[in-house]
């Protein structure tokens, strides 16, 4: 049967600015320069389509690894992302929201993401989450201490802990879990993104590095999931 509905949440793995700026003897910096400037464009594109939620991961637990020059230029370019972006957002009706552990990015971006989360905190028209030194153990780990935090508090029996308690203790319980996963650049790895929204969301892979990835290739991503039967375990 196929399943003809635009899926609710898609989630991208935004990879491939590094060889994208390689193939064209530029510096790694501008294959994310280009790769924010891709980010942009998926604001319309967002906003055009039924989709509602859109994730990106933007900067992971593990980026921190990569040079200080690396690590401070993507910083930079986050930071002048929502100054350059905020105005596109409140056109498009587009509400920004951030899921990892925030209160680790460098003051300057943080204040910049806080002051943009709260004035799109109304905008109806679609939901894009930055996904920011964000780790999928990490937020699980995250998850196990507000847990415990509630049962030494008195305000959680031990005995009722279930799945439903561990997602409602995830950094965005509110947002439903990704329908789809794409992911560029044509690794076949999770790489530590959204372990438990990701349970039983329908993957896509493409070849096309991130700064390449464009309308036509999302709807194409959105035509695969289409063909898919998706039985959450079922027959
Ligand atoms: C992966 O490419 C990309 C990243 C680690 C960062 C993603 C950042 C952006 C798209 C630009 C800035 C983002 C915002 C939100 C303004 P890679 O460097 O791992 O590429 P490679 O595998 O080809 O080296």
């Amino acid at each position: 049967m196929e399943n003809k509905t635009v899926p609710q949440h898609v989630a991208i793995i935004m990879d491939g600015n590094g060889r994208w700026a390689k193939q064209r003897g530029l510096e790694r910096v501008e294959g994310h320069r280009a790769g924010a400037v891709a980010v942009r464009n998926m604001v319309a594109i967002l906003k055009k389509s039924d989709v509602k939620y859109l994730t990106l991961y933007a900067f992971s637990t593990e980026n921190w690894k990569r040079s200080k020059e690396e690590v401070d230029a993507l910083m930079e370019l986050l930071a002048e992302f929502i100054d350059a972006n905020l105005d596109l957002l409140q056109e498009n009706n587009v509400r920004l929201l951030v899921t990892g552990r925030i209160e680790g990015l460098p003051e300057k971006a943080r204040n910049k993401l806080k002051d943009a989360i709260r004035k799109t905190a109304d905008n109806q028209d679609g939901t894009v989450i930055f996904a920011l030194n964000y780790g999928g153990r990490a937020e699980l780990a995250d998850a196990a201490k507000k847990i415990a935090q509630k049962v030494l508090a008195g305000e959680l029996d031990p005995e009722e802990i279930n799945e439903n308690t561990v997602a409602q203790n995830l950094y965005l319980p509110e947002i439903p879990d990704p329908d789809l996963l794409i992911r560029t650049s044509g690794e076949l790895r999770l790489s530590n993104f959204l372990l438990w929204e990701l349970s039983y969301s329908e993957i896509y892979v493409t070849n096309t590095f991130w700064p390449d990835f464009g309308e036509e290739e999302f709807y194409k991503a959105i035509e695969e999931y289409q063909k898919r039967n998706r039985r959450f375990g079922g027959r």
